[in-house]
């Protein structure tokens, strides 16, 4: 069986002090072989002070964005060979904050996992519906096309993405979607990329949306969620242990 996967998403928060007793909360409570895969998407300044932190431990490093370049007059991004100079294991692509705030379309988001997986690095595709596109009855239809867009990165199996579904109504606002709503969409994402290649179930498909240390048990227990996005929550050490331990 795959290993669940729960990856806090620190956003814009925290800084050199708050991030120390952050991760060494975390190493202080964590096992030593967690039965789960663990990772933190910090922000950029701070990737190699997390790196340094988590060396050798259970604790991957992310980094919450990728290029969808690979190097040169792009000021402000950061590449994926940059990236991995600093042993990012997994890059979030297309946050819904990206989406939203940066204009991010489907067609940077593939650019930015091709770029991601050409070094090795694992993207994290962020997908999912507004309030409005599922009051509308379009939460299927827009999932289904942001999830295409990855899905034929040129020479790349498709078992090397994971995918957080996110509905954005959830983002943040402890609003979180119900197990069974969670799984409708994961479902349908399986179905998806069961069409498009014989290793759908080696994808990992997290949600992501005001999970909790109190949501997280049920979330994590529906057939086709394995693992989490956590926002909110993986910036306190107490609250994203107990996720941590829903996962195992
Ligand atoms: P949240 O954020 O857990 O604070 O809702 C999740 C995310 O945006 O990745």
């Amino acid at each position: 069986m795959k290993k669940k996967l729960i990856a806090g998403n620190w956003k814009m928060n925290g800084g050199l002090a708050a991030n120390d007793g952050l991760v060494r909360g975390l190493l202080a409570g964590l096992a030593s072989a967690p039965s789960c895969d663990i990772a933190v998407a910090v922000p950029a300044p701070y990737l190699a002070q997390v790196q340094a932190l988590t060396a050798g431990s259970p604790i991957a490093l992310a980094s919450q964005d990728v290029s969808a370049h690979a190097s040169g007059a792009y000021t402000g991004e950061s590449a994926a060979g940059m990236l991995k100079e600093f042993d990012v294991r997994y890059a979030l692509v297309g946050h819904s904050e990206r989406r939203q705030y940066h204009g991010e379309s489907d067609a940077v988001v593939a650019e930015k996992a091709r770029q991601a997986l050409a070094l090795g690095i694992t993207p994290i595709v962020c997908v999912g519906e507004t309030l409005q596109e599922r009051e509308s009855g379009h939460t299927e239809a827009v999932v289904k096309r942001q999830l295409a867009a990855v899905i034929h990165v040129n020479g790349h199996c498709i078992s090397e993405i994971v995918v957080a579904y996110e509905p954005v109504w959830a983002i943040g606002t402890g609003r979180t979607a119900s197990p069974e709503q969670a799984q409708q969409v994961h479902a349908v994402l399986r179905a998806q990329l069961a069409a498009a290649s014989a290793h759908a179930d080696r994808v990992r498909l997290l949600y992501g949306g005001s999970m909790n240390a109190a949501n997280a048990a049920e979330l994590l227990a529906q057939p086709d969620i394995d693992g989490g996005l956590v926002g909110g929550a993986s910036l306190k050490p107490e609250d994203f242990l107990k996720i941590i331990a829903a996962a195992q």
